[in-house]
């Protein structure tokens, strides 16, 4: 009878516990977000890296310290300048919330690369999460534009040759124009540049402009796609997990994700604040538009893009991104297996396909980059040669040629989509991240190459 009734005691205790788990989860608005239950294998660190997470509070941070910057800077040319060196030296506490600031706008870039990254490499996109992936390559955009956007406002040397190396970027379709002879009557390139900074030169439209977009437009389009984001995510059942785990009991949310969360806020405000105090953001002397940087480059997310633009204004500036764009929004569409999904590289076979596409990729790329490096390229052989050829045949376009021949070559051969997608996406990105580290470290003055 005693016994009984203990069990009675611990059964209905536990049941307690168990209700106030799931009362806990439903009755905060910000712990709403997420399932009263969670699949044990999102728990497990190696299937996220908590990379979503340290994106949003990434994105916290910088909206908390771009208010606090908002607070004391000046968004017209004759004063944007002082502003910020007013907030850097006597604004109390400004150097380090602008160094904070900027921290998290270069870490959103690097984390919101690799968040794209295991999404892709874990099959994410498939189980009926197409519109999420397509959601989150949007994402991806405005995350580049937001960080770009801020790149001006400081209206010092630097920020106004990379951004006047951008809106440059921007008019990247007058080669094609110029060549066809239509540039007068359809001038697509100086319609985006106008529509970027106002102008053909940078100024104070383009203050404007990048103001607006920096501080209201992009932050706001950004936190609607992070809702419906996460909302995605719910719908579509959780994180993605590979059948073999489907099974397996759900825990309760509430502790456990709560502490995994916290502790990556924690972690993301300790690095940021840490490195705020060491990594002093730029500021050199006031814009000068008499006198360029040389070499001008734009902020470094954009230099793999820079170099493409130095081969070819059209195909790097253009064509590539373009191309590059449809490929990410057109994958959960080329690519059903189902079967992959949740699975890391979709197992040994999708790793072998990765690890040479990224050899092939390196090969390509570095060959192509050491025989313009070393002997010229179409112009120095043959000084009178057509533009449209130096436009079509250049690194650039040879590069993405290769790309796709590997991946129709990876189709026919294993018969699998996925494996397909792996091979041109890995191919892809590597490239992009060699065309960025040559931009960064190897390119100096008048895009010369240095070693
Ligand atoms: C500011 C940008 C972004 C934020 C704040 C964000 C946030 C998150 C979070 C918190 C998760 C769940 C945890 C995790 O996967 O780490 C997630 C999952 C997901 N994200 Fe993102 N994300 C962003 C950008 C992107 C991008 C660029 C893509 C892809 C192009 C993407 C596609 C997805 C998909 C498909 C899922 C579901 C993954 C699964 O089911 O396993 N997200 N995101």
């Amino acid at each position: 009878m005693e016994r009984q009734s203990a069990r009675h005691t611990a059964t209905s205790d536990s049941d307690q516990y168990r209700r106030e788990r799931i009362r806990r989860m439903n009755r905060n608005f910000f712990l709403h977000i997420h399932a009263t239950k969670v699949h044990p294998h999102s728990l497990k660190p190696e299937t996220t890296f908590g990379l979503g997470m340290i994106l949003g509070f990434l994105f916290v941070v910088m909206l908390l310290t771009g208010v606090l910057l908002m607070l004391n800077y000046t968004p017209s040319v004759g004063q944007a300048y002082s502003s910020v060196k007013n907030i850097v030296h006597a604004v109390p506490g400004g150097r380090i919330i602008r160094n904070v600031h900027r921290l998290a706008s270069h870490g959103m870039v690097i984390v919101v690369f690799l968040h794209l990254l295991r999404v892709f490499y874990t099959g994410s996109y498939l189980g009926g999460r197409t519109l999420n992936w397509i959601i989150g390559v949007c994402m991806f955009v405005v995350v580049l534009l937001m960080s770009f956007s801020g790149y001006l406002l400081p209206w010092d040397q630097l920020s106004y040759w990379a951004v006047t190396i951008g809106s440059n970027i921007a008019a990247s379709a007058r080669e094609l124009t110029d060549l066809l002879g239509i540039t007068k009557f359809l001038d697509v390139g100086g319609f985006f540049q106008r529509l970027l900074i106002g102008g053909e030169t940078v100024g104070q439209p383009a203050l404007t402009r990048f103001f607006m977009l920096h501080v209201i437009f992009l932050p706001v389009t950004l936190l609607v796609l992070t809702a419906v984001h996460f909302w995605r995510i719910r719908k579509d059942g959780g994180l993605s997990r590979p059948a073999s785990v489907e099974k397996q009991e759900k825990l309760f949310s509430w502790p456990v994700v709560m502490w995994a969360e916290l502790a990556i806020f924690i972690g993301v405000v300790a690095v940021v604040l840490l490195l705020a105090f060491f990594m002093d953001a730029p500021l050199l002397e006031k814009a000068n538009p008499a006198h360029p940087d040389n070499p001008a480059k734009s902020p470094w997310y954009f230099l793999g893009i820079q170099e493409l633009v130095s081969y070819s204004a059209f195909a790097g500036g253009l064509l590539i991104p373009v191309l590059f764009l449809w490929f990410m929004f057109s994958i959960p569409y080329r690519d059903r297996e189902e079967e992959h999904v949740g699975i890391w590289f979709s197992g040994v076979r999708g790793r072998k396909v990765a690890r040479n596409a990224a050899m092939i990729s390196l090969g390509v790329v570095i060959v192509q980059v050491f025989v313009m490096v070393q002997f010229g390229w179409l112009r120095d052989w043959l000084p009178g040669i057509s533009q449209w050829f130096v436009m079509l045949i250049n690194p650039a376009t040879i590069t993405v040629g290769v790309f796709v021949l590997l991946s129709l070559q990876v189709r026919k051969r294993t018969g699998s989509s996925r494996m397909a997608a792996i091979a041109l996406f890995t191919a892809a990105m590597v490239a992009l991240v060699i065309f960025t580290v040559i931009g960064i470290w190897f390119r100096g003055a008048n895009w010369e190459f240095v070693l």
